[in-house]
């Protein structure tokens, strides 16, 4: 079983670029694969949930030519010849692996289609709630049984049929969610509006508009008419800040570390670790900042300080659902308390993140409390090194490994394959940051994770 063996570095001096977008890849491999024509993907993840979702649509009939790969790993470029929203009925089960994104998305598209297929997960999957998509497209007409040990879990036999458009007041603040339901009301006549509780990340819109599908914002709700087909294009994924997360959390908590990061997506549903490590107290700058396909990019520089606590603000929070873990670190680090409450939907991620969050920063020495909706961590304790699970959870596998780059002693994580559920090669990034300080003469940063 692998394991990652990291030990602590006293600065961070680095310029890298993480790997595509996972959200904007599992969307990509979608619309791409629903389109009018042919388009060329770059930067796709290839990451085990993308490839997953990438295989599925080929089994709903999407052909595609991989252009390059990351050796190992996939294609990370790829023409995807659009089927112009008619879909073939799939010859076996459909496996999404550990992917919550690309079951509950692809359980939105399959509602809506003119046949049966069945949708299963890995073990963590298999225990995720579904009922959170299953109940809106139930009010749009869908029959879907979660056939899961668990109530309202996977596998999810889907009977597909023409759905009814609905007005969807979402209970959670959940991007699947609304993506599910907008991908189903793509296929239904009329108009489909989902409302959401705050906001949440709006790739699914922005991609459908850079793929010529209209769609209107009016507060917290969205409205898409029916019947629209996308037009194929040339799609670039940039780099996924989720990633770029763990280095930037790094940098931030290392005085006198300077990271850049390039190429990486800043889209404002996604941009709240920045506020918050500045929050903290260090320095973030977007050195460069464009727009690329209908989604923000930049480079970030990242200068690192003596940080202190903070408090995360409720609405802040789907901002930064995928980041809590690694903040959990930086809040370990600093000097004072951190409070992150509102938070329960932690606990239906790959892993309860709350309980696994707590157990691991308290081997390492750190001073946590646990609440039902969240944690709050009193930093400044040394952190010591220590055997940790990753409890098959990728970002508890990187989150921990950046708490090892501040522990004393080694810090061994166990079980961690499951990295290359979202970031491939970062345990490449990893030895080269830890080179560094052993030999700087052998530090070379890839400039991205090919
Ligand atoms: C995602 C949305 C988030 C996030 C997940 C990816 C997406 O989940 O945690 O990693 O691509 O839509 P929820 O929207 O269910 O909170």
């Amino acid at each position: 079983m692998s394991s990652f063996h990291v030990k602590a570095i006293r600065s961070l001096q680095a310029e890298l670029s993480v790997p595509g977008d996972k959200s904007m890849s599992h969307r990509a491999a979608i619309i791409a694969g629903l389109a009018d024509g042919q388009g060329v993907v770059t930067n796709f993840l290839p990451s085990e949930d993308c490839i997953n979702t990438l295989h599925a649509m080929a089994a709903l009939g999407v052909a595609y030519e991989v252009l390059e790969e990351m050796p190992g790993f996939g294609p990370t470029v790829m023409r995807i010849h659009g089927l112009k929203g008619e879909l073939q009925a799939p010859s076996k089960e459909i496996d999404c692996g550990n992917s919550g994104t690309g079951m509950r998305l692809l359980a939105g598209l399959l509602a809506a289609q003119p046949f049966e297929s069945t949708l299963f997960g890995d073990e963590s999957l298999s225990s995720r709630p579904m009922g959170r998509v299953i109940t809106p497209l139930s009010q749009m007409g869908a029959k879907i049984e979660a056939q899961g040990e668990k109530p309202g879990c996977a596998p999810l036999k889907i009977y597909g049929q023409k759905l009814k458009p609905i007005h969807y007041e979402m209970p959670v603040a959940s991007a699947q969610v609304k993506s599910a339901v907008l991908l189903a009301g793509l296929f239904c006549e009329g108009e489909t509006t989902v409302v959401q509780p705050a906001d949440t990340r709006d790739h699914t819109e922005r991609m459908l508009e850079a793929f010529g599908v209209k769609t209107q914002r009016e507060g917290q709700a969205i409205h898409l008419q029916g019947g629209q087909i996308p037009q194929a294009r040339d799609f670039r994924v940039p780099g996924d800040i989720s990633s770029a997360a763990f280095w930037i959390v790094a940098a931030s908590a290392m005085p006198g570390s300077r990271l850049l990061i390039r190429h990486v997506g800043l889209n404002p549903t996604r941009t709240a670790i920045i506020e918050v490590m500045r929050r903290m107290g260090a320095t973030i700058n977007v050195v460069s900042s464009g727009s690329l396909d209908g989604e923000p990019i930049g480079d970030l520089e990242i200068c690192g300080a003596a940080l202190t606590g903070t408090e995360i603000y409720p609405e802040e929070v789907p901002n930064l659902i995928d980041e809590i873990p690694v903040i959990s670190v930086a809040a370990a680090m600093a000097q004072g308390k951190t409070q992150i409450r509102n938070a329960k939907e932690l606990r239906v991620k790959e892993t309860d993140r709350i309980t696994t969050v707590v157990k691991n920063l308290r081997l390492m020495g750190g001073e946590v409390e646990e609440f039902e909706d969240g944690m709050e961590i009193t930093g400044g304790h040394p952190l010591r090194g220590a055997t940790l699970q990753s409890y098959g959870d990728h970002r508890i596998a990187m989150a921990f490994a950046i708490a090892g780059l501040f522990a004393q002693g080694e810090t061994v994580i166990e079980n961690t394959a499951c990295v290359n559920t979202s970031y491939p090669g970062f345990v490449k990034h990893l030895q080269a940051v830890m080179n560094h300080e052993t030999d700087p003469a052998a530090y070379e940063l890839p400039k991205s994770a090919h």
